[in-house]
């Protein structure tokens, strides 16, 4: 989809500075340095890598990144004071970005200062920075609420101070894609440096504000690993980059297949989870789940699927539930090689749907571990023993009892067993049944649960052994780990059963 002569927007990563600032996230010096590592990997051109001033360690942290000799151009941020910015070049980073307020409210109340000494504080600290030949990025901090023409001011005059960029901070996330547009094409007229943008979130228009600004005429953004933030979090990196990508036909330096990666290595490391159905790195971003459209993606995936996993490092994943298509599921099974007869996919679709209505998402495990019970088990027209009732009785002060009601050759038999809990007693009472019966072995027994949560599947997988010593094994997976093990039970004895008669 990108043209060869694509523009090239600058890609500036403030993960470990506005994204370190989100609540709750506080990364050691290894921590940023691993990040800086994948950031500079991913492809990032600028990696934003602290505020030296605030402590030691972060010092430390990011003059250890200035120092690994990655591509990328290491920044450091600082206010417009002699320390901060002292602080910043101590760290030997390429750039150092400063800020200071520009709007009303922030300049009386946040600095006590005029808007002419701010000018001139400004001013000051570009030449300051610039003497000492770094890289200098200016932003007049809530810009989107500054006076226009005091905003010009002040940017026209960071310019001629030597300011290498000009950053257009959205420091309350107020803009709109509109507003965002009309503003940068307005500072365009008379700033000539590049423009960047850096848009918060606060109205959850970070993103569109961010590819507005780049409309406008911005040759930068700003953006944070998942969106990571003060408040509601800066421009997410993945959303703008495969936005810009794709959407606007635009080129950046981005590694796209290492997004997901870094956004999990970003989450691991910060601990800041991921919603679910957050864009390109959220658990559902590729997963499809009803009928029209797992049946869509498995004949053309751009039916219902605009950005390509794999674009993203990511796969694509049907998931099933009470919206699944038989079709959907064939597909998933037959990708990993599964193929059942039409009767076994009619009864694994069955089994998906039930789980659906119980509430349930069924995943790739849960979907394998139903194929394997459903197609390892002896089919229904086949079976001489079946179940025909299950009681168990477990808690506190009571002794776990199960009681277990077959029917064998069309004859019904009643066996009552206790165990150490419920699925014991229920074995053992299948046991009893079953020795005096046909006797049949219980040899190994398994329990595996297949996914997190309390309605997790639950696998069973059982060897049973006849009286001449033939072993069967046989499985079975459902949410309720007693039926799991009666199910597996009753299969392999019918397996047992089968193989003695077809002999006869
Ligand atoms: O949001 C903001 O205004 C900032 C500045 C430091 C650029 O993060
Ligand atoms: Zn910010």
């Amino acid at each position: 989809m990108k043209s060869k002569n694509a523009k090239r927007i600058q890609i500036f990563d403030t993960t470990l500075r506005d994204g370190e600032q989100t609540p709750g996230v506080a990364l050691t010096p290894e921590e940023k340095i691993e990040i800086a590592h994948q950031l500079d990997k991913l492809g990032v051109d600028v990696i934003e890598a602290g505020t030296p001033i605030t402590s030691r360690g972060e010092r430390e942290a990011v003059k250890e990144i200035a120092k690994i000799g990655l591509n990328a151009e290491i920044c450091g941020l600082a206010r417009t004071i002699k320390e901060d910015i002292d602080a910043a070049i101590e760290c030997n980073v390429d750039s150092v970005h400063i800020f200071i307020s520009t709007s009303e409210v922030q300049m009386k109340h946040a600095l006590g200062m005029k808007p002419e000494q701010v000018l001139a504080r400004a001013v000051e600290s570009v030449e300051y920075i610039k003497d000492r030949g770094l890289i200098c990025e200016f932003s007049p901090m809530d810009a989107t609420r500054t006076d226009l023409d005091f905003l010009k001011r002040i940017c026209s005059a960071a310019e001629k101070a030597g300011a290498d960029r000009i950053n257009i901070p959205d420091t309350v996330g107020v803009m709109t894609p509109v507003t965002m547009r009309k503003l940068i094409e307005g500072l365009k007229i008379t700033v000539k440096v590049p423009i960047s943008v850096h848009c918060h979130n606060d109205f959850g228009m970070a993103v569109a504000n961010s590819l507005a600004g780049v409309e406008g005429g911005a040759s930068q953004v700003h953006v944070a690993v998942n969106g990571l933030g003060e408040r509601a979090g800066n421009a997410a990196l993945e959303e703008v980059v495969v936005a810009l990508h794709l959407i606007h036909n635009l080129k950046t330096g981005i590694n796209t297949k290492l997004i997901y990666g870094t956004s999990q290595l970003v989450r691991r490391l910060t601990g800041i989870p991921i919603q679910p159905n957050k864009a390109i790195v959220g658990e559902n971003a590729f997963v499809h789940k009803s009928g029209i459209h797992t049946r869509g993606v498995a004949v053309v995936p751009s039916t219902f699927e605009p950005i390509k996993p794999e674009l993203v490092g990511r796969r694509r994943r049907l998931v099933a539930g009470k919206h699944a298509g038989t079709r959907g599921i064939k597909t998933e099974l037959e990708d990993v090689g599964i193929h059942p007869s039409n009767e076994q996919l009619k009864d694994i679709v069955r089994r998906v749907k039930e789980l659906g209505d119980k509430g349930k998402i069924v995943t790739d495990t849960d979907l394998l571990a139903i194929t394997r019970s459903v197609m390892g088990r002896v089919v229904k027209e086949e079976k001489i023993v079946d179940l025909v009732d299950l009681a168990v009785v477990t808690g506190i002060n009571v002794i776990p009892t199960a009681s277990v009601k077959l029917v064998l050759d069309g004859k019904e038999y009643v066996a009552a067993e206790t165990g150490l809990g419920p699925v014991d007693a229920a074995i053992k009472a299948m046991q009893k049944l079953t020795s005096s019966l046909v006797n049949v072995r219980l040899k190994e027994y398994r329990l595996e649960a297949l996914t997190g949560g309390s309605d997790a599947i639950a696998e069973v997988m059982i060897k049973v052994e006849d009286k001449d010593g033939n072993v069967m094994s046989a499985r079975a997976a459902r949410e309720d780990i007693v039926m799991a093990s009666v199910e597996a039970m009753i299969d392999g004895i019918n397996k047992v059963l089968l193989r003695r008669r077809r002999r006869k």
